[in-house]
Protein backbone atom coordinates (compact mmCIF):
# COMPACT_ATOMS: atom_id res chain seq x y z
CA UNK A 1 0.00 0.00 0.00
CA UNK A 2 0.91 3.42 -0.99
CA UNK A 3 0.46 6.91 1.48
CA UNK A 4 -1.61 9.65 -1.21
CA UNK A 5 -0.04 13.21 -1.62
CA UNK A 6 -1.21 16.48 -2.88
CA UNK A 7 0.67 17.06 -5.85
CA UNK A 8 -1.04 20.19 -7.05
CA UNK A 9 -3.68 22.43 -5.58
CA UNK A 10 -5.67 25.16 -7.33
CA UNK A 11 -8.76 27.37 -6.84
CA UNK A 12 -10.44 29.57 -9.37
CA UNK A 13 -13.12 32.33 -8.44
CA UNK A 14 -15.24 34.39 -10.38
CA UNK A 15 -13.91 38.12 -10.82
CA UNK A 16 -18.02 39.80 -9.90
CA UNK A 17 -17.89 41.13 -6.67
CA UNK A 18 -21.26 40.95 -4.98
CA UNK A 19 -21.26 42.99 -1.50
CA UNK A 20 -23.95 42.75 1.22
CA UNK A 21 -25.17 45.69 0.94
CA UNK A 22 -24.88 45.43 -3.02
CA UNK A 23 -27.61 42.20 -1.76
CA UNK A 24 -29.46 44.53 0.02
CA UNK A 25 -31.17 46.36 -3.65
CA UNK A 26 -32.40 42.88 -4.28
CA UNK A 27 -33.98 41.92 -0.85
CA UNK A 28 -34.81 43.25 2.44
CA UNK A 29 -31.05 42.43 4.32
CA UNK A 30 -28.19 44.53 5.02
CA UNK A 31 -24.69 44.64 5.92
CA UNK A 32 -24.63 44.37 9.68
CA UNK A 33 -27.03 41.28 9.32
CA UNK A 34 -24.84 39.16 7.50
CA UNK A 35 -22.12 40.19 8.83
CA UNK A 36 -23.07 39.58 12.63
CA UNK A 37 -24.81 36.51 11.94
CA UNK A 38 -22.04 34.65 9.05
CA UNK A 39 -19.15 37.06 9.31
CA UNK A 40 -19.79 37.37 5.22
CA UNK A 41 -19.03 40.37 4.02
CA UNK A 42 -18.79 39.46 -0.23
CA UNK A 43 -19.18 36.75 -2.55
CA UNK A 44 -18.53 35.95 -5.90
CA UNK A 45 -20.92 34.93 -8.37
CA UNK A 46 -20.11 33.66 -12.05
CA UNK A 47 -20.30 35.09 -15.18
CA UNK A 48 -24.08 33.97 -15.87
CA UNK A 49 -23.86 33.46 -19.37
CA UNK A 50 -20.28 32.66 -19.98
CA UNK A 51 -19.25 30.15 -16.53
CA UNK A 52 -20.29 27.01 -15.40
CA UNK A 53 -20.09 24.81 -12.31
CA UNK A 54 -17.71 22.50 -15.11
CA UNK A 55 -15.96 25.96 -16.35
CA UNK A 56 -15.17 27.04 -13.37
CA UNK A 57 -13.82 23.48 -12.12
CA UNK A 58 -11.69 23.70 -15.20
CA UNK A 59 -9.84 26.62 -14.17
CA UNK A 60 -9.06 25.23 -10.59
CA UNK A 61 -8.02 21.85 -11.98
CA UNK A 62 -5.66 23.52 -14.57
CA UNK A 63 -3.49 24.88 -12.05
CA UNK A 64 -3.81 21.76 -9.75
CA UNK A 65 -2.59 20.11 -12.84
CA UNK A 66 0.28 22.31 -13.39
CA UNK A 67 1.57 22.10 -10.20
CA UNK A 68 1.73 18.81 -9.71
CA UNK A 69 4.17 18.62 -13.01
CA UNK A 70 1.61 16.53 -15.26
CA UNK A 71 -0.58 17.16 -18.16
CA UNK A 72 -4.15 16.70 -18.39
CA UNK A 73 -3.64 13.83 -20.44
CA UNK A 74 -1.76 12.09 -17.64
CA UNK A 75 -5.07 12.12 -15.27
CA UNK A 76 -6.05 8.46 -14.97
CA UNK A 77 -9.10 9.24 -12.69
CA UNK A 78 -11.71 11.94 -11.75
CA UNK A 79 -13.69 12.76 -9.05
CA UNK A 80 -16.07 15.79 -9.25
CA UNK A 81 -17.75 16.91 -6.04
CA UNK A 82 -20.97 19.53 -6.71
CA UNK A 83 -24.67 20.11 -5.92
CA UNK A 84 -24.92 22.28 -8.44
CA UNK A 85 -24.18 20.69 -11.83
CA UNK A 86 -24.49 21.93 -15.20
CA UNK A 87 -27.02 19.36 -15.99
CA UNK A 88 -29.42 17.36 -13.82
CA UNK A 89 -27.53 14.46 -15.83
CA UNK A 90 -24.81 13.57 -16.62
CA UNK A 91 -22.17 14.97 -14.04
CA UNK A 92 -19.92 17.35 -14.21
CA UNK A 93 -16.75 14.71 -14.13
CA UNK A 94 -17.73 13.52 -17.80
CA UNK A 95 -17.51 17.40 -19.12
CA UNK A 96 -14.63 18.10 -17.35
CA UNK A 97 -13.36 15.17 -19.26
CA UNK A 98 -14.28 16.33 -22.57
CA UNK A 99 -13.31 19.88 -22.75
CA UNK A 100 -10.07 19.06 -20.88
CA UNK A 101 -8.94 16.71 -23.91
CA UNK A 102 -8.58 13.98 -21.09
CA UNK A 103 -8.27 10.09 -22.45
CA UNK A 104 -11.41 7.57 -22.02
CA UNK A 105 -10.56 7.57 -18.04
CA UNK A 106 -13.01 7.42 -15.22
CA UNK A 107 -15.29 10.19 -14.05
CA UNK A 108 -17.27 10.04 -11.06
CA UNK A 109 -19.60 12.68 -9.16
CA UNK A 110 -20.29 13.00 -5.63
CA UNK A 111 -22.98 14.35 -3.95
CA UNK A 112 -22.52 15.02 -0.76
CA UNK A 113 -22.85 18.72 -0.74
CA UNK A 114 -20.63 20.49 2.30
CA UNK A 115 -18.83 17.66 2.51
CA UNK A 116 -18.64 16.58 -0.93
CA UNK A 117 -15.10 17.70 -1.36
CA UNK A 118 -13.88 15.50 1.57
CA UNK A 119 -15.92 12.56 0.69
CA UNK A 120 -14.29 12.64 -2.52
CA UNK A 121 -10.76 13.58 -1.04
CA UNK A 122 -11.64 9.85 1.18
CA UNK A 123 -12.65 7.89 -2.07
CA UNK A 124 -10.00 9.31 -4.46
CA UNK A 125 -7.18 8.10 -1.61
CA UNK A 126 -8.55 4.75 -1.63
CA UNK A 127 -7.59 4.13 -5.44
CA UNK A 128 -4.32 5.97 -5.16
CA UNK A 129 -3.70 4.08 -1.85
CA UNK A 130 -4.09 0.58 -3.31
CA UNK A 131 -1.89 1.69 -6.55
CA UNK A 132 -5.05 1.96 -8.66
CA UNK A 133 -4.14 4.88 -9.77
CA UNK A 134 -1.07 7.49 -10.03
CA UNK A 135 -3.00 10.98 -10.65
CA UNK A 136 -6.11 11.37 -9.26
CA UNK A 137 -8.08 14.92 -10.17
CA UNK A 138 -10.40 15.58 -7.23
CA UNK A 139 -12.42 18.82 -8.17
CA UNK A 140 -14.92 20.43 -5.78
CA UNK A 141 -16.94 23.55 -7.69
CA UNK A 142 -20.30 25.01 -7.09
CA UNK A 143 -22.46 27.56 -9.33
CA UNK A 144 -25.36 28.16 -6.51
CA UNK A 145 -26.14 31.73 -8.21
CA UNK A 146 -28.15 30.36 -10.75
CA UNK A 147 -30.64 28.78 -8.68
CA UNK A 148 -30.70 31.29 -5.99
CA UNK A 149 -33.90 33.14 -5.25
CA UNK A 150 -33.37 37.01 -4.28
CA UNK A 151 -36.21 37.76 -2.90
CA UNK A 152 -36.77 38.20 0.72
CA UNK A 153 -38.37 35.55 1.00
CA UNK A 154 -35.12 33.37 0.35
CA UNK A 155 -32.85 35.72 2.51
CA UNK A 156 -31.23 33.46 4.98
CA UNK A 157 -30.11 30.87 2.35
CA UNK A 158 -28.88 33.35 -0.86
CA UNK A 159 -26.95 35.85 1.45
CA UNK A 160 -25.18 33.08 2.53
CA UNK A 161 -23.77 31.01 -0.66
CA UNK A 162 -20.83 32.13 -3.27
CA UNK A 163 -19.83 30.15 -6.61
CA UNK A 164 -16.26 29.11 -7.06
CA UNK A 165 -14.05 26.33 -7.32
CA UNK A 166 -11.21 24.53 -5.87
CA UNK A 167 -9.30 21.23 -7.12
CA UNK A 168 -5.95 18.87 -6.13
CA UNK A 169 -4.46 16.10 -7.99
CA UNK A 170 -3.38 13.32 -5.66
CA UNK A 171 -0.70 10.64 -6.52
CA UNK A 172 1.10 7.97 -4.22
CA UNK A 173 4.35 8.74 -1.96
CA UNK A 174 6.35 5.92 0.20
CA UNK A 175 7.67 9.20 2.19
CA UNK A 176 7.09 7.36 5.31
CA UNK A 177 4.62 9.33 7.29
CA UNK A 178 3.60 11.52 4.77
CA UNK A 179 -0.29 12.50 2.87
CA UNK A 180 -3.27 11.55 3.98
CA UNK A 181 -3.14 9.93 7.67
CA UNK A 182 -6.95 8.90 7.45
CA UNK A 183 -10.47 9.87 6.16
CA UNK A 184 -13.23 9.68 8.35
CA UNK A 185 -17.06 9.82 7.06
CA UNK A 186 -20.66 10.46 8.41
CA UNK A 187 -23.74 10.74 7.76
CA UNK A 188 -27.80 10.61 8.99
CA UNK A 189 -30.43 10.99 6.95
CA UNK A 190 -32.91 11.48 9.77
CA UNK A 191 -33.56 15.15 8.67
CA UNK A 192 -32.36 15.23 5.46
CA UNK A 193 -34.94 17.77 4.23
CA UNK A 194 -33.75 20.57 6.51
CA UNK A 195 -30.94 21.96 3.85
CA UNK A 196 -32.41 20.00 0.64
CA UNK A 197 -33.72 21.32 -2.83
CA UNK A 198 -36.58 19.18 -2.78
CA UNK A 199 -37.01 19.64 -6.92
CA UNK A 200 -36.56 18.26 -9.66
CA UNK A 201 -37.18 14.92 -8.24
CA UNK A 202 -38.69 11.98 -7.89
CA UNK A 203 -40.10 12.64 -4.80
CA UNK A 204 -42.00 14.80 -6.86
CA UNK A 205 -45.32 12.77 -7.40
CA UNK A 206 -45.54 12.54 -3.49
CA UNK A 207 -45.12 15.74 -1.97
CA UNK A 208 -48.15 16.67 -5.32
CA UNK A 209 -50.09 14.26 -3.52
CA UNK A 210 -51.70 16.55 -0.91
CA UNK A 211 -51.45 19.19 -2.81
CA UNK A 212 -55.24 20.28 -4.54
CA UNK A 213 -53.79 22.56 -7.20
CA UNK A 214 -52.02 19.40 -8.93
CA UNK A 215 -54.36 17.24 -10.70
CA UNK A 216 -53.93 14.00 -10.23
CA UNK A 217 -52.52 11.62 -13.29
CA UNK A 218 -51.37 8.45 -13.27
CA UNK A 219 -47.74 8.55 -14.78
CA UNK A 220 -45.51 10.88 -15.37
CA UNK A 221 -46.30 14.55 -16.84
CA UNK A 222 -46.17 16.66 -13.87
CA UNK A 223 -42.48 16.94 -13.34
CA UNK A 224 -41.97 20.60 -13.95
CA UNK A 225 -45.12 22.72 -14.34
CA UNK A 226 -45.52 26.77 -14.13
CA UNK A 227 -47.84 26.00 -10.37
CA UNK A 228 -44.40 23.56 -9.03
CA UNK A 229 -42.18 26.71 -10.22
CA UNK A 230 -44.05 29.14 -8.66
CA UNK A 231 -44.88 27.67 -5.27
CA UNK A 232 -41.05 28.01 -4.48
CA UNK A 233 -40.47 23.85 -4.24
CA UNK A 234 -37.72 24.67 -6.51
CA UNK A 235 -35.84 26.56 -4.20
CA UNK A 236 -32.98 25.52 -1.96
CA UNK A 237 -34.92 25.78 1.39
CA UNK A 238 -32.27 25.77 5.08
CA UNK A 239 -34.07 25.59 8.23
CA UNK A 240 -30.78 27.66 9.25
CA UNK A 241 -30.70 27.32 13.23
CA UNK A 242 -31.58 24.00 13.32
CA UNK A 243 -28.58 22.72 10.99
CA UNK A 244 -26.61 25.51 12.98
CA UNK A 245 -26.83 23.37 16.22
CA UNK A 246 -26.00 20.33 14.76
CA UNK A 247 -22.71 21.35 12.95
CA UNK A 248 -21.28 22.79 16.54
CA UNK A 249 -21.79 19.36 17.51
CA UNK A 250 -20.60 17.01 14.40
CA UNK A 251 -17.36 18.97 13.52
CA UNK A 252 -15.68 18.66 17.06
CA UNK A 253 -16.73 15.31 16.83
CA UNK A 254 -14.76 14.62 13.82
CA UNK A 255 -11.96 16.09 13.71
CA UNK A 256 -11.66 14.66 17.44
CA UNK A 257 -12.05 11.71 15.96
CA UNK A 258 -9.78 11.84 13.49
CA UNK A 259 -6.80 12.79 16.12
CA UNK A 260 -7.59 9.93 18.06
CA UNK A 261 -7.01 7.58 15.25
CA UNK A 262 -3.60 8.74 14.59
CA UNK A 263 -2.67 9.30 18.38
CA UNK A 264 -2.41 12.83 17.87
CA UNK A 265 -3.81 16.00 19.92
CA UNK A 266 -5.74 19.45 18.94
CA UNK A 267 -2.03 20.70 20.06
CA UNK A 268 -0.41 18.58 16.74
CA UNK A 269 -2.71 20.56 14.43
CA UNK A 270 -0.99 23.16 12.69
CA UNK A 271 -3.94 24.15 10.76
CA UNK A 272 -7.35 23.35 10.41
CA UNK A 273 -8.88 24.20 7.49
CA UNK A 274 -12.98 24.47 8.39
CA UNK A 275 -15.80 24.00 5.61
CA UNK A 276 -16.83 27.71 5.47
CA UNK A 277 -20.19 27.39 6.45
CA UNK A 278 -20.63 30.02 8.85
CA UNK A 279 -17.82 32.47 11.03
CA UNK A 280 -19.77 31.69 14.18
CA UNK A 281 -19.64 28.18 13.68
CA UNK A 282 -15.84 28.18 13.04
CA UNK A 283 -15.15 30.50 15.80
CA UNK A 284 -17.42 28.12 18.46
CA UNK A 285 -15.23 24.73 16.86
CA UNK A 286 -12.09 26.53 17.48
CA UNK A 287 -13.16 27.86 20.83
CA UNK A 288 -14.59 24.22 21.68
CA UNK A 289 -10.70 22.46 20.24
CA UNK A 290 -8.39 25.28 22.42
CA UNK A 291 -7.10 26.21 19.03
CA UNK A 292 -5.51 29.72 18.70
CA UNK A 293 -6.17 31.88 15.94
CA UNK A 294 -3.16 30.86 13.81
CA UNK A 295 -4.15 27.26 13.63
CA UNK A 296 -7.55 27.78 12.15
CA UNK A 297 -8.41 29.18 8.26
CA UNK A 298 -11.24 31.35 7.22
CA UNK A 299 -12.04 33.16 4.25
CA UNK A 300 -16.35 32.91 4.60
CA UNK A 301 -15.40 36.36 4.62
CA UNK A 302 -14.57 37.00 0.95
CA UNK A 303 -16.40 34.19 -0.84
CA UNK A 304 -19.67 33.34 1.45
CA UNK A 305 -20.31 29.39 1.54
CA UNK A 306 -18.64 27.85 -1.36
CA UNK A 307 -20.17 24.27 -0.16
CA UNK A 308 -17.85 21.47 -2.23
CA UNK A 309 -15.69 24.14 -3.27
CA UNK A 310 -14.92 25.86 -0.14
CA UNK A 311 -12.36 23.21 1.41
CA UNK A 312 -10.13 23.10 -1.74
CA UNK A 313 -10.63 27.03 -2.21
CA UNK A 314 -9.70 27.67 1.55
CA UNK A 315 -6.66 24.73 1.36
CA UNK A 316 -5.33 26.53 -1.61
CA UNK A 317 -5.24 30.02 -0.30
CA UNK A 318 -3.96 29.35 3.22
CA UNK A 319 -0.82 26.88 1.44
CA UNK A 320 -0.47 30.40 -1.17
CA UNK A 321 -0.12 32.47 1.59
CA UNK A 322 3.01 30.65 2.93
CA UNK A 323 0.55 29.10 5.77
CA UNK A 324 1.08 25.32 5.06
CA UNK A 325 4.85 23.93 4.96
CA UNK A 326 6.02 20.88 4.36
CA UNK A 327 5.73 18.32 7.48
CA UNK A 328 2.65 20.30 8.56
CA UNK A 329 -0.54 18.57 10.06
CA UNK A 330 -3.38 19.69 8.40
CA UNK A 331 -7.37 18.81 9.12
CA UNK A 332 -10.04 19.51 7.04
CA UNK A 333 -13.40 19.02 8.00
CA UNK A 334 -16.95 19.76 6.75
CA UNK A 335 -20.59 19.12 7.78
CA UNK A 336 -23.53 20.05 5.58
CA UNK A 337 -26.31 18.64 3.85
CA UNK A 338 -27.39 15.25 4.12
CA UNK A 339 -26.28 15.58 7.20
CA UNK A 340 -23.00 14.46 5.95
CA UNK A 341 -20.10 14.77 7.41
CA UNK A 342 -16.46 14.16 7.27
CA UNK A 343 -12.80 14.89 8.18
CA UNK A 344 -9.19 14.39 7.00
CA UNK A 345 -5.77 14.45 8.17
CA UNK A 346 -2.55 15.21 6.52
CA UNK A 347 0.72 15.30 6.78
CA UNK A 348 2.12 18.34 4.34
O1 LIG B 1 -22.96 24.82 4.61
C1 LIG B 1 -24.15 24.13 4.80
C2 LIG B 1 -24.51 24.09 6.20
N1 LIG B 1 -25.16 25.33 6.56
C3 LIG B 1 -24.95 25.88 7.72
O2 LIG B 1 -24.14 25.37 8.47
C4 LIG B 1 -25.77 27.10 8.09
C5 LIG B 1 -26.09 27.05 9.55
N2 LIG B 1 -27.00 28.14 9.97
C6 LIG B 1 -26.62 29.42 9.94
O3 LIG B 1 -25.51 29.75 9.56
C7 LIG B 1 -27.60 30.44 10.52
O4 LIG B 1 -28.71 29.77 11.04
C8 LIG B 1 -28.08 31.48 9.46
C9 LIG B 1 -26.94 32.41 9.13
C10 LIG B 1 -28.60 30.78 8.23
C11 LIG B 1 -29.21 32.32 10.05
O5 LIG B 1 -28.78 32.96 11.22
P1 LIG B 1 -29.63 32.85 12.55
O6 LIG B 1 -28.94 33.65 13.56
O7 LIG B 1 -29.86 31.41 12.85
O8 LIG B 1 -30.99 33.58 12.15
P2 LIG B 1 -32.49 33.02 12.10
O9 LIG B 1 -32.67 32.14 10.92
O10 LIG B 1 -32.87 32.50 13.45
O11 LIG B 1 -33.30 34.36 11.83
C12 LIG B 1 -33.30 35.44 12.79
C13 LIG B 1 -34.03 36.62 12.18
C14 LIG B 1 -35.41 36.28 11.61
O12 LIG B 1 -36.26 37.37 11.85
P3 LIG B 1 -37.29 37.35 13.08
O13 LIG B 1 -38.18 36.17 12.82
O14 LIG B 1 -36.46 37.21 14.31
O15 LIG B 1 -37.99 38.66 12.95
C15 LIG B 1 -35.14 36.19 10.12
O16 LIG B 1 -36.31 36.47 9.35
O17 LIG B 1 -33.28 37.16 11.10
C16 LIG B 1 -34.12 37.27 9.92
N3 LIG B 1 -33.29 37.06 8.74
C17 LIG B 1 -32.66 38.06 8.10
N4 LIG B 1 -32.62 39.39 8.32
C18 LIG B 1 -31.87 40.13 7.49
C19 LIG B 1 -32.99 35.89 8.11
N5 LIG B 1 -32.18 36.13 7.09
C20 LIG B 1 -31.95 37.45 7.05
C21 LIG B 1 -31.19 38.29 6.21
N6 LIG B 1 -31.17 39.62 6.46
N7 LIG B 1 -30.47 37.81 5.18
Amino acid sequence: MHQTKIAGIGYYVPKNVYTNTDLSHFMDTNDEWIQERTGIEERRFADRYDETTTTMGIEAAKIAIERAGITAKEVDFIVFATLSPDYYFPGCGVLLQREMGMGEIGALDIRNQCSGFVYALSVADQFVKTGMYKNVLVVGSEKHSFAMDFETRSRNVSVIFGDGAGAVVLQPTDEKGKGILSTHLHSDGADAEILAMHYPGSHANKWMKDKPAFPDQELGGLFMTPEILASGAVLPYMDGPSVFKKAVVKFPEVIREALVANNLTEKDINLLVPHQANLRISQYVQNLLGLNDDQVFNNIQKYGNTTAASVPIALCEAWEAGKIKNGDLVCLAAFGSGFAWASALIRW
